[in-house]
């Protein structure tokens, strides 16, 4: 099923710590969202990953986001991972976060090895960033959900 006619879709929390793979194995960090928030999401919210805008101390960053149980990992508990496209320095845990997920890429995949899996993810990156990069997409950065604090 297509989650096209919910898109965008508004989600705000704030920063859990994941299963700690995201920057040490991966070089890709990613700010997770608490289980009430995950849990939160319609049922019919379709598992892949997706692009959007991201709000985070008062700047809007492109984002790339995972929702699943990472079958790469056979996690047994659904998550929803947040990697925006901006270098930080610091710990983001306890912070709060906004997002807006404008658009579906692909389905969530298993991979035969780890650099298969950062591979699928920096093209991904690649095309959130060309797709974010319209003027429809654009319109939505001061959107109020995201501009208001
Ligand atoms: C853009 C993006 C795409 C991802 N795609 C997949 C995928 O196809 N399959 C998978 O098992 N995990 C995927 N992941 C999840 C990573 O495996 C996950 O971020 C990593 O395990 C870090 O998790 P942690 O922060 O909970 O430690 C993706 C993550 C991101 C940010």
């Amino acid at each position: 099923m297509s989650s096209g006619s919910i898109l965008p879709y508004f989600v705000s929390g704030i920063i859990v710590k994941g299963f700690g793979r995201g920057s040490k194995s991966l070089g890709i960090p990613t700010a997770n969202f608490p289980e009430d928030v995950v849990d939160s999401l319609p049922q019919d919210f379709k598992t892949g990953i997706y692009y959007g805008w991201a709000a985070f101390e008062g700047e809007i960053y492109k984002m790339v986001m995972s929702i699943g149980w990472n079958p790469f990992y056979k996690n047994e508990k659904k998550t929803m991972e947040v990697h925006m496209l901006h270098e930080f320095n610091n710990d983001l845990h306890g912070k709060h976060l906004k997002i807006a997920i404008m658009g579906f890429i692909r389905p969530e995949r298993d991979f035969a090895s780890l650099a298969d899996l950062i591979n699928e993810i920096k093209h991904d990156i690649e095309v959130a960033n060309l797709k974010l990069n319209t003027t429809e997409m654009i319109e939505y950065k001061s959107c109020e959900f995201l501009t208001f604090s």
